[in-house]
């Protein structure tokens, strides 16, 4: 007993520390939402006030109905441009507001980071660029922008073989094929042989016997892996109870078949070391991951930098064909229009400057990004308090307060599909609007600011390309889906029910 004085003392030293900050805290608040000019935010989503699990409810029921963006959109409607939820004890802002995601991406890009979707991510992607910060994540960048220069990415030659394998998969009959299954195949065969200089060349196996095919078994387990993410990052925390075997091993799989590739790699780095030490080097075609050996030995890193390359160029350029040819399909007109404009190459391939003066097919491949844009959402925390422009106040147009651990989301998707900005008609799919819209941030579909996508210009000299070479071949293009396009939302937006056409040959 005579210890408990002390106790009180200490008990009551900690009670005053605990209050001091606090307060503390509150009054630099305060202080700081003054010298912004911040207003409250007046519009709130959830109704359980401590852990939004409401809001978990309405989530996980859109998700299953694949509604998630449709119901988004009336959210927005109904509480305005930005407004405040919670998910999971997590406060959220939701915004779709130009100016606040000009913020968060580029004004203030020091103040956020993504910390909170690396659980569900480092298990296969590790620390490679896509799921790293900081220092780390402008090394990553240092070392593969250069990859991305415009000799590398126009090479023509390798989309033409692996088109070629595409289109013996299309029936010249007419009868109905999935171009949806299809343009997954091509940008996996792609962008494997633009990585790793190694083909998973699946279109060539298609209908074949899949099951000892090494190429085959590592498509199917980057695909499993790619959906496991969305399921990791789904449950959270939560995730650690889950029994996934079959996860485990697909990530296994994927890391095993890409260090293949890198050992080749940091071989031939080897023998062109030797050769320069001897002078009879000579200048190599270039390849990415003999290029990312050359600046690294780390075989780890080498290997994560390339597969958060893979995960970011792969299932993107596919949907965005995807979503382009529903839209496409479903529109005779505009098929017709493509047609009239791809014939001014005379029949012939396009070089990649042709591709790049296609002025029509650049405004179909704009319109379908901001009517389907395939990363249609995605969120960043605030590392430190910090304000955006624009959500506080009874109008939403005063500075709002940030405090430090808010997770702010941002939709591309609502905000691509404002009234306000694009007009009545900002549903309908309609490229000619192309021709006089200059939109700055409000149009958003690779990301802004410092991270802004690395492979955009790849993305749509491939897509770019693709659909020249299927206008050329097809005179007409006609939709067999049975219903109208809905979500098939993952990491990226594709088509749930794929891509059904009937082709007639040119
Ligand atoms: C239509 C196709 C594509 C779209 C819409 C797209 C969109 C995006 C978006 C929105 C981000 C930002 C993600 C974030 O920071 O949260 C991003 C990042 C990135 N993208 Fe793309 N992307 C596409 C194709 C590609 C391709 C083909 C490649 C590579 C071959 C690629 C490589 C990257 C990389 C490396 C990053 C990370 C950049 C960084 O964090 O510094 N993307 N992309």
């Amino acid at each position: 007993m005579g210890h408990s004085p002390l106790l009180f003392v200490v008990a009551g030293a900690a009670l005053s520390y605990i209050l001091y900050t606090r307060i503390t805290l509150y009054l630099a608040r305060q202080r700081f939402k003054k010298e912004n000019g911040c207003q409250p935010c007046m519009a709130q989503f959830h109704k359980d006030p401590i852990l939004g699990l409401d809001v978990v409810k309405v989530m996980s029921y859109n998700s299953k109905q694949h509604i998630t963006l449709q119901e988004n959109r009336k959210h927005f409607q109904k509480l305005g441009n930005t407004f405040h939820s919670r998910i999971i004890a997590t406060p959220l802002i939701a915004t779709c507001e130009p100016e606040n995601i000009k913020t968060i991406l580029s004004l203030k890009f020091k103040d956020y980071g993504f910390g909170h979707r690396q659980p569900a991510f480092t298990p296969l992607l590790g620390h490679g660029i896509f799921n790293a910060e900081g220092e780390r994540w402008a090394n990553s960048r240092h070392l593969l922008r250069p990859n991305f220069a415009r000799d590398q990415i126009a090479d023509l030659d390798a989309f033409e073989r692996h088109v070629k394998w595409m289109l013996k998969h299309i029936p010249r009959d007419g009868s109905t094929v999935d171009l949806q299954a299809l343009f997954f195949r091509l940008t996996i065969d792609t962008a494997t042989e633009f990585l790793f200089n190694h083909s998973t060349n699946s279109l060539r196996t298609v209908g074949q016997d899949e099951e000892n095919n090494e190429d085959a078994i590592f498509s199917q387990a980057f695909n499993f892996a790619l959906d496991d993410i969305t399921i990791r990052a789904r449950n959270g925390p939560l995730d650690r109870f889950r029994k996934n075997e079959e996860g485990e091993q697909a990530i296994k799989i994927c890391h095993a078949y890409i260090e293949k590739f890198v050992d080749d790699a940091l071989r031939f780095r080897e023998e062109l070391d030797a050769e320069k030490m001897a002078g009879s080097a000579e200048n190599e075609k270039y390849y990415f991951i003999q290029e990312v050996a050359k600046q690294t030995t780390d075989k780890k890193r080498i290997r994560e930098e390339l597969i958060n390359i893979l995960l970011a160029g792969r299932d993107t350029t596919a949907s965005l064909l995807s979503n382009m040819f529903f839209e496409i399909a479903q529109k005779p007109h505009i098929y017709a229009k493509l047609r009239d404009e791809v014939a001014t190459l005379g029949g012939r391939t396009p070089t990649y400057e042709e591709l790049r003066n296609l002025k029509y097919l650049k405004w179909c491949m704009n319109e379908s990004l901001r009517t389907h844009p395939v990363v249609p959402i995605n969120s960043r925390i605030a590392v430190r308090d910090t304000v955006l422009p624009r959500g506080g106040g009874p109008s939403g147009q005063a500075p709002l307060f940030v405090p430090k651990d808010t997770m702010v989301g941002y939709f591309i998707h609502v905000m691509h599909r404002r009234y306000d900005i694009y007009g009545d008609d900002a549903d309908e799919y309609r490229p000619e609007r192309w021709e006089s819209l200059r939109p700055g941030w409000e149009y958003l579909p690779f990301n802004g600011g410092p991270r802004i996508c690395l492979g955009q210009q790849y993305a749509l000299t491939e897509a770019g390309y693709v659909t020249v070479r299927l206008v050329q071949e097809f005179a007409l293009m006609e939709s067999r889906d049975p219903e109208e396009w809905s979500e098939g939302l993952t990491l990226t937006l594709c088509s749930l029910n794929g891509v059904k056409v009937g082709l007639t040959p040119a």
